[in-house]
């Protein structure tokens, strides 16, 4: 049976949430591998809206959700994401929700330092969404973190805490903050910890026994490409590695175990934070996008930056990635355009580019080249089959897939978690 690995293919919000949570009740596990609680993931079933922000997306289906070890755990938002999810009638037990034991934790220390530097920075501010995601992993990265396992053993965390804080005091002395208050950190831990152990377990052991019975496991990546910390607009990018292969040490599985590479894929593009953005359309085309599509930031509220498809980002992001098949979602946003453009190329100082260039300058600096298609009248909204969509639109999902150089799997054309084409089953050899 194969497994299958979610991911985003752009700048993030493509829609990987509500793929997800339609895939999972054919899955019986769904993990996240990396990330924190600065993904927002949106899945609408029925009249109900969910928002899930660290949970596996599998959690609403009721399907084993484990977060791996590759997550970065703030203990406190996941209790306040499993009771706000219980207070939508989400059963969370640990039969079927798993954290691992070797996670990094995010502390009260990460959240403010992330605070403090992008205040600093200016010009060069990020736009993180200010989680303290970024200094929880430099953290595990300089081998000072505070793991999910410490929780059971906080009588000994003298020498770790001498370590984080030798760190953490002189750059906060640096902004002018008072030393961390290790007392005050302790007895907050001590608080939170059996809350935390409860689901903590070495989750690669759980998912070997899945393996073993044959089960199919799925992968939910958060971000996208695009904020992958090597591949990605560097450094406007997030903390972790969002590419596929980070699937497998980010849950404790070898490098077959990812299957087949999903790329979650907007039907034109989005970005929340700094950074270059290509196609983005300042005019009223971007608006036009924006409130169609209701692109505001789940986690932060923040107004998305909207523009037109990019083809070469998106192959280039599916070459990365290993994408075996898309799924491009949001369709719909675009019904009711007269015409509809597609970046096939960048010009960057009077050169044809086949590709997106490393260096942030030459990213900022490069213009799109665009192909302009006729639009469609019709509506797409809610289409579940490729019967139901308009010539032009068919035309248009065509014309991506040739551009990316990979075949559609799947077209979402609402929220809502039924309104789905599919093309070719993930899940099948
Ligand atoms: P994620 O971070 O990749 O999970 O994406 P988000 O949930 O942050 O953003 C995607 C938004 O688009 C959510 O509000 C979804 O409910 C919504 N959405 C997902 N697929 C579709 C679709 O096909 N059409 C429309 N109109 N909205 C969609
Ligand atoms: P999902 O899973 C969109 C962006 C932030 C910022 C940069 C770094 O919902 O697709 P961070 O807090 O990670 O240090 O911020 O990354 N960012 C996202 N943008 N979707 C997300 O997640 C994002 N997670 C982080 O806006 O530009
Ligand atoms: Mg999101």
């Amino acid at each position: 049976m194969a497994n299958v690995t979610v991911i985003g293919a752009q700048w993030g919000d493509e829609g990987k949430g509500k793929i997800v949570d339609w895939l999972a009740s054919r899955a019986d596990a769904v993990v996240r591998f990396q990330g924190g609680h600065n993904a927002g993931h949106t899945l609408v079933v029925g009249d109900t809206t969910y928002k899930l922000s660290l949970l596996p997306s599998g959690i609403v289906t009721g399907t084993l959700s484990i977060v791996g070890n590759g997550v970065v755990l703030d203990p406190w938002a996941l209790k306040a994401e499993i009771e706000k999810l219980e207070g939508q009638g989400v059963s969370i037990t640990n039969d079927n929700f798993a954290v691992a034991d070797n996670c990094a934790l995010i502390l009260p220390l990460h959240r403010d330092l992330d605070g403090l530097r992008e205040t600093a920075a200016g010009a060069g501010k990020i736009g993180t969404t200010g989680r303290g995601i970024g200094p929880a992993y430099e953290d595990k990265v300089g081998r000072r973190a505070i793991r999910v396992c410490d929780l059971a053993h906080l009588d000994s965390l003298e020498p770790q805490l001498d370590r984080l804080c030798a760190h953490h005091d002189a750059l906060r002395a640096g902004f002018g903050q008072p030393a961390v208050d290790r007392a005050a950190l302790l007895e907050e831990l001590r608080e939170i910890a059996p809350y935390v152990l409860q689901y903590a377990q070495p989750v690669w052991k759980r998912l070997k026994k899945v393996r073993k019975a044959g089960a199919r496991i799925l992968f939910e990546g958060a971000q996208g490409v695009l904020l992958d910390v090597d591949h990605g607009t560097y450094p406007f990018v997030t903390s972790s590695n969002t590419v596929s292969g980070t699937a497998a040490a980010g849950s404790g599985l070898g490098p077959g175990s990812t299957g087949f590479v999903l790329g979650i894929v907007k039907a034109y593009t989005t970005r929340v934070g700094s950074g270059p953005f290509p196609t983005e359309l300042s005019d009223d085309t971007g608006q036009r996008l924006g409130e169609r599509g209701h692109e505001f930031g789940t986690v932060t509220g923040r107004k998305r930056r909207c523009g037109w498809f990019d083809a070469v980002l998106v192959r280039q992001s599916c070459a990365i990635s290993g994408v075996t098949g898309i799924a491009l979602t949001k369709l719909d946003v675009l019904d009711g355009f007269d015409t509809v453009k597609i970046c096939t190329g960048y010009r960057l100082h009077g050169k044809i580019m086949d590709y997106f260039p490393s260096h942030s300058a030459d990213q900022a600096a490069v213009e799109p080249i665009y192909e302009e298609m006729e639009g469609w009248r019709e509506t797409t909204a809610g289409a579940r089959s490729w019967a139901d969509l308009p010539a032009q639109a068919i035309k248009y999902v065509q014309r991506v897939q040739e551009l990316i150089e990979t075949p559609v799997a799947l077209i979402s054309t609402s929220p809502e978690r039924d309104d789905t084409i599919l093309v070719r089953d993930p899940f099948l050899d």
